[in-house]
This record gives C-alpha cells, structure tokens and sequence, in this order.
C-alpha cells in the first residue's frame, strides 16, 4: 500500500503532483535544490493559479480543508528525507544524465520495496534507470500540466517492470481521481510523440510567416475545440521542457521534425521560458514578446 509519497524537483510539474497527493491526503515529501525554490513551491501550491486558497474563494474546499492538506506537504534539501517513501516521483528538468543521477540517489535513500517513478516527457525509462539494480520497481508515470487538473496518467511499463508495481500504480491513479493509460517503454512514448509533433509544424509554419501567434492559437481553439493552442500550451508546458523534449527525441530517432527551431533556442536562451507566474526567472513565453 501506498501512503508516504516523495516528489523530487517542486517546479510547475511538482508542485501539481504534490498538491494532488496532498489533497487526497498523502504524506508528501518535496525535495528540490534550494530553500528558496521549495518555499516558491509551497505558496504556489496554496495560493498559485491552481491554488487550495482559489479553491476556498469558490467555496469548493472550505479552510479547514486548505490547513489540513498544507500540512501533509513536507520539503527538503536533503534526500534522506525520502527515508521510508512508499513511491517516489522524480519531476527534475528533462536532462538524462540529471535524471539518472537523481535515480541513483532515490536508490540510495530508500527501501528495496519502493516504487520509483519519472515523471519524463518521453526519455525511456530503461535509460533513466539504467544503473537502478531493481528494476522491477520502476515505472514511468507521466502526469499532464496543470496536474491537479488533468485527468490522464501515461504510465510506461518498460520489460522488467514488474505486475505488482504496475497494479499499485494504476490503482493508486484511480484513487487519486486519474484515468490511467499503459504505453511501452518508447522515445516520446505516444502523447510527447503525438503532441511534439504538433507543436513543431506549428512554430514551422509560424517562422514561414504564414499566421499570427495569437492567430494560429486561435484556430486550433475555436477550428478544432482545442482547450489551449500550440503557442499557448508551449507557455504553459515551459519553453526550456519543450526544447529539451525536441533535442532528446531528435538525438533518439534522429527524424528532423524533432528538431527544435532556432527560433525556440533563442527564447530559451534569452530567458523566455513560459509562465512567468510559476517559473522563477522567468521573462514570459511566446505571448509577452509581443509587448
Ligand atoms: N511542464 C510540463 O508541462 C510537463 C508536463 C509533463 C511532464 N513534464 C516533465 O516533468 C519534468 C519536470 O518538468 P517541469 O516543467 O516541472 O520542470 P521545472 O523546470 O519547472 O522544475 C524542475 C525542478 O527540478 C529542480 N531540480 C533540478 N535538479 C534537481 C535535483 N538534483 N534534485 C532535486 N530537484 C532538482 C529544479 O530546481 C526545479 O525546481 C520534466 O521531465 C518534464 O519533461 C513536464
């Protein structure tokens, strides 16, 4: 059974995902970096866009419910704090070698019977875990921004993931309100496949001239009942998450649409990493450039 929950890296994802956990009252454990990221964290989870405190003004969860969530939320600098987690949930930026080290250290700092879980975009499990020794116990479990909001769970079973871990996790989605889908161990997986893709003719056909930001997100939404546009999700995924994705599955399957465009890099590298309301340092995303 799962009760303690440890979440590694508190940025747009962990934030979601914690506060998911929080709210169907999980023990969590959020470890990042910094003090300072941590506490940024905490009060987005209570007073963000997505916020219990936005949850309490719409009169959804009253605020005894807001206390009460908050305080299964615990943070840390320090991995040992994982010490006794039943599942941890890695959600660092989408660098393997980032994410492979943070997996040996949940190795490190926790039971042989814990679940170890990557919240990647689409960089094969089997290659983050690859100096994991237990390899039964890990899964990916690709949650879907805002977390708290969307229903689906991608969760990827790689060949020696075993049935016991798989049945915990998707029975565990299903307590915390999720709607999981199986997929194999693949680059990209199917959704990063599938929307990557998208976003990539997208900005293409933005960088030909042929449309507006403002008008090529307009007609995916109102064209196709999309509840966001290319551009728009972009923003919300973070810049930075989507020229990672586009280099990893480029380097993996070595297909030119993956390729992020000069024009992406160049947000990145001068700052515009998306929505500035939850990302430190950020200057804004596609829709401040503009201004
Ligand atoms: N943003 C999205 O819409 C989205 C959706 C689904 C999946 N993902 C995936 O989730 C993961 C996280 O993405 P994000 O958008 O939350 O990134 P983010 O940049 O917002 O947050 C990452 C956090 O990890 C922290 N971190 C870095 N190194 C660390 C370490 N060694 N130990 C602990 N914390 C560390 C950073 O300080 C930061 O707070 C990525 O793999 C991304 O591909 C993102």
């Amino acid at each position: 059974m799962i009760s303690k929950v440890g979440i590694i890296g508190s940025g747009v994802m962990g934030q979601g995902i914690a506060q998911v956990f929080i709210r169907n009252n999980y023990e969590t454990t959020m470890i990042d970096i910094s003090e300072e990221i941590l506490e940024n964290a905490v009060k987005n989870i209570d007073s963000g866009k997505y916020g219990f405190i936005n949850l309490v003004r719409k009169n959804v969860i009253t605020e005894e419910q807001e206390n009460s969530f908050m305080k299964n939320l615990k943070t840390s600098t320090n991995y040992s704090a994982l010490n006794r987690c039943d599942l941890v949930i890695e959600a660092v930026p989408e660098i393997l070698s980032l994410k492979m080290k943070v997996f040996e250290n949940i190795e490190k700092n926790t039971d042989d019977s814990t679940i170890i879980a990557s919240n990647t975009s689409g960089i094969m499990i089997s290659e983050i875990s690859r100096n994991v020794k237990n390899k039964s116990r890990v899964i990916g479990m690709h949650w879907f921004n805002p977390a708290p909001i969307m229903k689906l769970i991608e969760l990827v079973k790689t060949s020696f993931t075993s049935a016991e871990t798989v049945n915990l996790i998707i029975e565990l989605s299903k307590k915390l309100g999720k709607d999981p889908a199986i997929v194999k161990d693949y680059p990209g997986f199917f959704t990063t496949n599938f929307v990557q893709s998208w976003i990539s003719e997208s900005l293409r056909l933005y960088e030909k001239g042929i449309a507006s930001i403002d008008d090529i997100d307009k007609m995916a939404r109102l064209g196709f009942g999309f509840p966001m546009g290319p551009f728009e999700l972009m923003d919300t995924i973070g810049l930075d998450t989507v020229k990672d994705i586009g280099e990893y599955l480029y380097s993996e399957t070595g297909n030119e649409k993956d390729m992020p465009s000069y024009l992406l890099k160049e947000m990145v590298y001068s700052g515009y990493t998306g929505n500035k309301n939850i990302k430190m340092n950020s200057k804004g995303g596609w829709h401040d450039i503009k201004k």
